[in-house]
């Protein structure tokens, strides 16, 4: 790539790469860079972006940038932990504030004439993700607006072109954060149009065709999105007679998975994919198994385990050959695959076994700066029918980590807000990894929205837990019910497969399946007397996968599936989740 016009800084955010992609969108290119880059590494950039991350200013072993970044007059836009190394290195105060922030706020503009801030209306909705704050900007900087619950939410000292937020322009729950990146891009660094998406398919192939030099590449495809396109762009760089594909039949597919992807290839004419049955290799090592990161390094080592074993027995050794992934940017981020990023989960294709294979040269991942609505305009940019790029996302490691187990029997506790539920899930806040229990609210959900107001409300003000989910039926109530001691086991697969398959059935017919971006259906081992489990319906709305809303149902579409899904054995009750991404995670492992 040429010369980026703008450098972005990665402390380890989240959010750091999508920052990027966000001003390539605006038309001006953009390179990630380690936060502590000299001067010498971005000096030919127009400006320069320090980016969130998990970590705190004031402790020892924080990321940095250079001063001489900072006072080099190239212009700098510090975003959230951006904003408080900017503080703190210019003699400013942070400190860690009496409340986390996590999710929507809204931004108060202060009256004061701002070039970052030009044009944007007051009161727009912002999206936050942090507890410590600035509480003193340094000497020179202006504050040019505050939240409800963050007096310096945007400082600036136009003077030496340095300006810095609190909250993340870069995410789409930011109503008019592009703006505000405009503004930067172009007024402040006075950046001029040089990239361009529509030339990306052709600079992928060439990558494709460079990395994979001579060999041939072997590939896992799952029906899934990621894995077609990517699968789609080897064949194009490649030919037919070089890439080898596979589907896996896990055992941990939704109903009728295993026919769409024999049908869809077929339809696609993308040759023969072989269909490879690997039920028990996948289930046996997982029935111990009962924590998120333990299930899914089990499930990517497997996937390891049969990648050569097919290699091996189909006599493939000869000529060399390389793993293809369909993995995209986010599997990376949120698998603590950057410099100072925080694992928030680590995905099937980023556990060790692959990680050795990326050392080796032998892995080819087209599609690993993108994100999932970039993996769609290029699978249409390709051709491939709406039926495949419309689904839903699903998860590599698929039902087991939709399946949540508890170690040992356990009450629910009753607290003031609701009842704590001992069945932990993992969220995402300030960065970091959460992973703590449940708070059940006895609110039948009414499609206001407003609970999902109040879930928000109720994690910012607790501590311990992470996500919150409203009752929406069940046999007994909630101070009846306890958490079973429960594994992943083949029945209760079955259970969820059901669960799952009701759900997308009836949201297929009332046409919601096509509102929201994802609807996972957990099981957890909540219930009392034979019913042992209980499903959480998840429908979220997104655009990356990175930041996600729970979505308001309507009442007649709830409460048919809630009658649906207790008409099932073993089902105790059905629970809505009302989180939104941060502070939950999509997923619940
Ligand atoms: P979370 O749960 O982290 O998920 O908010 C964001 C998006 O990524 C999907 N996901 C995965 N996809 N392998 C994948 O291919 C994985 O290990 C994995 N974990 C989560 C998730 O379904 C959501 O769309």
């Amino acid at each position: 790539m040429k010369q980026a016009q703008i450098a972005v800084l990665d402390t380890g955010g989240q959010y750091c790469h999508l920052i990027a992609r966000k001003v390539r969108e605006l038309g001006v290119s953009s390179e990630v860079f380690a936060s502590g880059a000299s001067l010498d590494e971005v000096e030919s950039a127009r400006g320069i972006i320090i980016s969130g991350g998990p970590h705190s200013v004031y402790d020892p072993d924080s990321p940095r940038v250079q001063q001489s970044v900072l006072t080099s007059g190239i212009p700098v836009l510090g975003i959230c932990y951006g904003q408080q190394l900017m503080a703190q290195e210019l003699g400013g105060k942070v400190t860690p504030g009496t409340k986390g922030e996590y999710g929507l706020a809204f931004l108060d503009l202060l009256n004061v004439e701002s070039e970052l801030l030009r044009g944007v209306r007051d009161h727009q909705q912002i999206w936050m993700s942090h507890r410590d704050v600035v509480v003193a900007p340094p000497p020179g900087f202006r504050v040019l607006a505050t939240t409800a619950t963050c007096a310096i939410a945007a400082i600036e000292d136009p003077a030496r072109h340095l300006h810095a937020v609190q909250f993340h322009p870069e995410v789409v729950h930011t109503t008019e954060g592009m703006k505000i990146l405009r503004n930067f891009v172009f007024d402040i660094c006075g950046s001029r149009k040089d990239w361009n998406a529509g030339e990306r398919v052709a600079l992928v192939e060439e990558q494709i065709r460079k990395t994979v030099a001579g060999r041939r590449v072997f590939f896992f495809v799952s029906g899934g999105v990621d894995s077609t396109v990517a699968f789609t762009l080897c064949l194009r760089a490649l030919g037919a007679d070089r890439v080898h594909g596979v589907y896996v039949d896990t055992g941990l597919m939704r109903e009728g998975e295993t026919e769409f992807v024999e049908r869809t290839f077929e339809r696609l004419g993308h040759g023969v994919v072989e269909i490879e049955r690997a039920e028990a290799e996948f289930l046996t090592p997982l029935e111990n198994a009962r924590e998120p990161e333990q299930k899914r390094h089990i499930i990517g080592e497997q996937f390891v385990k049969v990648q050569e074993r097919i290699i091996e027995s189909h006599g493939l050794l000869a000529g060399g050959w390389l793993l293809g992934q369909g993995t995209i940017y986010p599997d990376t981020i949120e698998s603590g695959g950057t410099a100072n990023s925080a694992t928030i989960k680590t995905h099937h294709n980023r556990v060790p076994g692959i990680q050795k294979l990326m050392d080796a040269g032998c892995i080819v991942e087209p599609l690993a700066d993108f994100y999932k609505d970039e993996v769609r305009a290029i699978g249409a940019q390709l051709g491939l029918p709406a039926e495949l790029l419309d689904r839903h996302p699903f998860p590599g490691p698929g039902l087991a980590i939709r399946c949540l187990c508890a170690k040992a029997d356990a009450p629910v506790k009753q607290v003031p807000e609701g009842w704590i539920i001992p069945v932990q899930s993992v969220g995402v806040q300030g960065d970091s990894r959460t992973y703590a229990p449940v708070l059940a609210i006895d609110r039948f959900p009414s499609c206001s929205g407003r609970l999902q107001d109040e879930a928000t409300e109720l994690i910012n003000s607790m501590r311990g837990v992470n996500r919150v989910i409203a009752r929406v039926r069940s046999r007994e109530p909630l101070e009846k019910q306890r958490v079973f001691a429960s594994e992943i086991h083949r029945s209760r697969l079955d259970l969820l497969r059901r669960a799952d398959a009701i759900v997308r059935e009836l949201c297929d017919k009332s046409g919601f399946e096509a509102k929201v971006w994802q609807f996972p259906v957990i099981l957890i081992p909540l219930g009392a007397g034979e019913d042992r489990d209980s499903v959480v319906l998840r429908p979220v709305q997104s655009v990356d996968g990175m930041t996600a809303d729970s979505v308001a149902m309507p009442d007649e579409l709830l409460e048919a599936l809630s009658s649906r899904l207790m008409a099932l054995a073993g089902i105790a009750g059905v629970y809505y989740d009302l989180t939104h991404k941060p502070p939950g995670t999509i997923e619940w492992e």
